[in-house]
């Protein structure tokens, strides 16, 4: 059995401990939100946090993860309303939405270390995410808003 936890919710599972854990992620605990985008920790569509730093799920086996805390961006915020979500709203960030997530959940960890990032500080934290609707622009002002909003 490999335990750990997802949102907070605690998963016992005996499914094969090779399994990508961005697959376990959508689907057995069928949270959809988390992208495979490249499989090759190229792309940031698959982020999500592990004890709290962004890693690429595409690249983690469940057995990497025993007694480790998931947190997808369905566990961001309540009902969808961190403070990133709404800026992303209120910026209309989104054209195919696909890079989405990943990009939100990067820019979460970013927040929790620097509160006030520089926009130098947040397009060089945020290289590690492609958008192919190049919506780069977007993103650097939806986390300065949700930066002041914090
Ligand atoms: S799918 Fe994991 S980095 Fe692209
Ligand atoms: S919004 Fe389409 S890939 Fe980023």
């Amino acid at each position: 059995m490999i335990r750990f936890k997802i949102n907070g919710t605690p998963i016992e599972t005996d499914a094969d401990p090779e399994t990508l854990l961005l697959i376990f992620i959508r689907e057995e605990a069928g949270l959809t939100g988390t992208k495979y985008g490249c499989g090759a920790a190229m792309c940031g569509a698959c982020m999500i946090h592990m004890d709290g730093t962004t890693v690429y799920s595409c690249q983690l086996r469940i057995a990497n993860v025993e007694g480790k805390d998931i947190k997808t961006i369905e566990g961001l915020g309540e009902d969808g309303m961190h403070p990133l979500q709404k800026a992303w709203i209120e910026e209309q960030v989104p054209q195919c939405g696909y890079c989405q997530s990943g990009q939100i959940m990067r820019a979460a960890a970013l927040l929790e270390t620097n509160s006030r990032p520089s926009e130098a500080e947040i397009r060089d934290w945020m290289s590690t995410n492609l958008c192919r609707c190049s919506t780069y622009n977007r993103i650097v002002k939806a986390i300065q808003r949700a930066s002041k909003d914090m």
